[in-house]
Parts: C-alpha cells; structure tokens; sequence
C-alpha cells in the first residue's frame, strides 16, 4: 500500500513539473453533462495497481508521459511520397496546411534498394510507390519551404538510410538550422526487411555498421534525431500475429542494442533515441494490450537486462500505422471504418504517433481527398471523441489487463526461444521468425477461406456492383523528367570532387573501425548519386542474397 501512495506522490510531482513545459490543453476537461473528467483513474486500494505504475513511471504500462495526451496530442503524421521531389513536396505542404504535424518520407523502390533512377533496375519504378530521391538536389526540392527546425520528419529508409540521414542533414545546413535542433527519425532498421519488408542491399554485418554508424553520428551531431525506428508493422503486415509481431520487434531491437554496445557505445549515449514503429489491426482490445505490454516488456528489458541507468532509455516510444493489408480493394468506404478503429486502438494504447490509412490504398496511392479524410479521422479522434482527455482509459479494465499479461508472457517465451537459438541476427539467417510468420499468415488465410475470420465486403456482405473510385495516376513522362534531371546534376557538378569523396568513402569502408557517416555526408555534400555511394559499399561489402 506504502509503495503505490508513494508513486502516486512521485507522479503528481512529475506532473507539476511537466506542465510548466507542457502545459495541459485544457483548464479542465469535462463530459458533456459537465462531469470533471480526471487526469487519471486509479486505485489505490488494488494491489494490482502496483504492477502498473503511473503513467511517466517505469515500466510505464500507462504510457510513457506522465500526462500523455492532456498535454499534447500524438503526432499526425502521414506517410507521403509518389513521384518526383517537386510533386511529393506539394502534397507535404498540403498535409502540413490542413493539421498535420509531422511529416513521413515515402520513397520510391529505387531509392530504397540504392539505385539511382536511370538504373536498368529502375525502369518502370520510378516515382511509384514513393518519392523519386537520387541527389541532394531532389531532397533540397522535397524540403522545399519546410522549416527543418520546426518539423520533425520521418524518412522509411533502411539499407541506404545513412545516404538519406546525410541528406537530410546537409538540407538542413543549407537552411542555416544547427545540427541539434534537427528533429526526426529514420527507419534503418535491416533486421525486418531482411525478415519481411526485402528492401535490403548489404549483409547482416556491414549493414549492422552502417546502422551503429548513424547511432554514433547523430548522438554526437544530431542529438535530437531518433536513430531507427525498430518495426512490427511489416512484420505483421507479412501476416503474423500480436505476440510475433512484439516479440520478433523487440528481439530486433535487442540486436541493436547489442550491436551497437559491441562497437562500444554506452547505453544511455544512444538508447534514448532508438524508437519503435508497430501496426493498429483489426482486434481493438488485443491491440491497446498490445501496445501496453509492450512498452513494460521493454521498459524491463532496458533496466534489468541491459542496466541502463537513465529513465530515458527504459521508454518505448512509437510510431503506429493502421494496417495495410486489412484494407479491402472492395468497397473502399469500408476502409474509413476499419482504420477509425484501428487509429482509435493506437490512441488508447498510447502511441506518440500515428498515420491513418486511406480507403483508396489497397488500389493505389492516395488520393488528395482519400488522404485528407485519413487525416480528418486522427483529429476527430483527438478533438471530439474525449478518449484523448484521460490517461490509459482501458487501464483497471479486467479484460485488458489480463490481455497485456498474457501477451506479456507469450512474447517474453518467444523472447527466451530466439535467445537459444543465438538472437535475433542468428534466428534470421536460420529463417526461424520468417517460418513463424508464414505458418500464421497460412492459418490465418485459411480462416478467411473458409469464412471463419469475416471480412466484411470480401467473404461477406459483398456487393455485385463494379467499384472504380478515382484512383491517383503517377504520371509515365515521371520517369524520363527524373533522369533528364539526373543528367543535368551530374553535368554540373564537380566530377573532380565527387569522385574525391567517393574514393575516400572507400578507403573508410576497408576500415571496420571507422565511422562511414561523415565520408558519406561529404560524398553526399559534392552531388554524389545516391546510386553512386551505395555502388561503392556495395563493391566494399557485397549484397545480401538472403535466407
Ligand atoms: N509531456 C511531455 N513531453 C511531451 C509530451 C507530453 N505529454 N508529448 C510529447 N512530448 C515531447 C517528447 O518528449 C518529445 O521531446 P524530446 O524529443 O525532447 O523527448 C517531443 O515532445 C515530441 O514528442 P514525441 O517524440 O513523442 O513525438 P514525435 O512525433 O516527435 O516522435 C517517435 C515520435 C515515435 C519517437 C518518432 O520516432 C517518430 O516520429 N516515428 C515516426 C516513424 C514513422 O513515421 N514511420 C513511418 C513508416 S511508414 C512504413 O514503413 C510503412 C510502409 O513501409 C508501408
């Protein structure tokens, strides 16, 4: 009893703290028949509330702020890319004028694997599942009119995720913001593409530099910059299930840590700016367990395992995206509904940040309308649902609790059996969570087959009618302007100097000791291709053939 009242005192003064630079977005927050609604609801009296802690308390089951939404909303940020820089600018600046508050970086498959966009690779590629990005020139037109040091930015970007960082960080120089004011987060996370996504170049152990590589650069540089975003959602998109998708997250993000202790970082230089990415699907009270359990999985995992000293690094801070793959090509309003509930899941789960799909997605890229009411759904959520007006509203909740233990225990055995086999870089290259993830997704297809798992509109509740709403075109001349560009880029630069910095680019990466970021920042300073620098690491390291 002692202890609880104590971390409940503990909290309230955290509380008083935080709202001098957070203040709550209300003077009091209330039902519609006027009932003061509290910050938290608690009981003291149960001894279970001990387990839980307060919300800003290890192991932070509630959330990770000690006021969470009261002070400030999750992050709106929508996922956005297709075409060239220009293009994809346009529709930031559209996001960001109708209430977005954080931007996310789609790029385009070239992009992703390292080729430049006149590639033989490339053909027919180019600007169509997101943005076109072969020089500095393209990020300087993405960039275009954005404060860098007031908007954070999110870039998916994993094996060439040192390239774009580099990017990113010479675009902000050239708008005159230090370095330690550049807020983001860059996605670099190899394990799940290897495990699910597949935009992989490099192998595991070069790959595993490269990322250390950024923790080392950006703690040191670019302080503020989250350093990997540590991804469930394509694992779960690849089709496993709630428990997989925590437990082959959390088990990548141990390899991190791991790695990145082994190149002999301290924990709490780095850990604090290590984030997560999960998926919000269809099960609504599996999901905010889900989300609870997680953050107290790893909150644990932090203290106890690794001994980090600093409370920063015990919090689990992530981003959610709806899931993909529940959307239906059938009836696409019906999509509105679905990502409503998972959004809402997110939110009563404690995400710091989130992006709704579209109904149009499982067709095509968004549309400006599809995009705008997926945005429209996060702010009704925020602003007229109430949900957001009061910590953990599921907390105390017989069914959610028991749901966040028993997904606890299910992942912390999943947790045990990859630690057997070696970890989770061991347990890729024997395909172990990939067999796992497979042996679901087959199960679960064989449910919607045999119509024991409804989806509605697919196999039930289907309409004869043809739907053909108005899907977004990327443009065909797209791909020869963005060469055309290319070649203009490469005519004016100074090929003396790219192919200084490409040369010393090499010479660093024979060295395993050193720190290949600022030899890729100065490559990447001179105009160097982004098919150009991954070229050279892919002469040095060699590519990944997989599993
Ligand atoms: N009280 C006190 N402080 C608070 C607060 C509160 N209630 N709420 C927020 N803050 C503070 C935070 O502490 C933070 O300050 P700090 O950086 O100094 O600690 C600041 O306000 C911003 O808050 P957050 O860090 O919580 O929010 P962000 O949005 O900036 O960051 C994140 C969220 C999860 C940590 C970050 O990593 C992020 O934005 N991730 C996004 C990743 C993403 O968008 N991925 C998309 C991938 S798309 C994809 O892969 C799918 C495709 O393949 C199909």
């Amino acid at each position: 009893m002692k202890e609880s009242t104590n971390n409940k005192a503990k909290w309230e003064d955290q509380v008083e703290s935080i709202i001098k630079r957070f203040p709550e977005r209300k003077e009091k927050f209330t039902t519609s028949s006027d009932t003061e609604v509290k910050r938290l609801y608690s009981d003291e009296s149960n001894e279970e509330i001990h387990k839980l802690g307060y919300p800003g308390q290890y192991p932070y089951t509630r959330g990770i702020q000690p006021t969470m939404y009261r002070s400030r909303f999750w992050t709106m940020r929508q996922y956005a890319g297709f075409g060239s820089a220009t293009e994809t600018n346009k529709r930031f600046r559209y996001l960001l004028d109708q209430g977005q508050t954080g931007l996310s970086v789609a790029f385009d498959l070239p992009t992703q694997i390292g080729y430049d966009s006149d590639d033989v690779m490339s053909e027919g590629e180019v600007g169509k599942v997101g943005v076109a990005i072969d020089t500095l020139h393209d990020m300087e037109q993405l960039l275009d009119q954005i404060p860098l040091d007031k908007v954070s930015t999110s870039m998916t970007i994993n094996a060439p995720a040192s390239v774009l960082l580099c990017m990113y960080i010479a675009v902000g120089e050239k708008q005159g913001v230090s370095l330690d004011k550049l807020t983001g987060t860059i996605q670099n996370d190899i394990l799940k593409e290897y495990i699910a996504r597949g935009t992989y170049i490099y192998p595991p152990k070069p790959s595993m530099r490269l990322i250390t590589n950024i923790f080392e650069y950006c703690q040191e540089h670019v302080p503020k910059f989250n350093t990997i975003s540590i991804s469930g959602y394509h694992i779960r998109e690849a089709g496993s299930n709630a428990v997989q998708e925590v437990a082959f997250t959390i088990a990548n993000g141990m390899a991190y840590v791991d790695a990145a202790l082994e190149s002999g970082l301290d924990i709490d230089a780095f850990a604090s700016r290590l984030s997560f990415f999960f998926n919000a699907h269809n099960n609504f009270f599996e999901e905010i367990a889900k989300f609870r359990a997680a953050r107290r999985i790893w909150a644990k995992i932090m203290k106890e395992h690794y001994k980090a000293k600093n409370s920063k690094s015990w919090k689990m801070r992530f981003h959610t995206q709806t899931g993909g793959s529940t959307l239906t090509a059938q009836q696409p309003d019906n999509n509105i509904v679905r990502v409503t509930l998972q959004a809402l899941a997110a939110v009563m789960g404690g995400t710091q940040s989130l992006h709704t799909n579209s109904r149009d997605e499982a067709l095509s890229l968004p549309t400006e309308s599809s995009a705008r009411i997926a945005l429209r759904t996060q702010q009704i959520i925020a602003n007229e649902s109430g949900v957001a007006d009061t910590i953990d509203p599921m907390g105390g909740s017989y069914y959610v609790e028991e749901l966040t233990d028993q997904i606890e225990k299910e992942v912390n055995k999943y947790l045990d059996r990859i630690s057997e086999i070696g970890g989770a870089v061991q347990a890729v290259e024997e395909g172990y969570m990939q067999r796992e993830i497979h042996q679901n997704a087959y199960e679960t297809q064989k449910k919607i087959e045999k119509e024991e798992e409804v989806i509605v509109g697919l196999n039930k509740f289907q309409l004869d009618e043809e739907v053909n709403p108005d899907l977004l075109k990327v443009d065909e001349k797209l791909e020869k302007e963005q060469v055309n560009n290319l070649e203009k880029i490469r005519k004016q630069r100074n090929q003396d100097e790219v192919l200084k910095t490409l040369a010393e680019l090499r010479e660093s990466a024979k060295n395993k000791n050193s720190n290949l970021i600022p030899y890729i920042l100065a490559a990447v300073k001179a105009y160097a291709t982004l098919g150009e620098i991954c070229n050279v690491l892919r002469d040095e390291f060699g590519e990944y053939t997989g599993a």
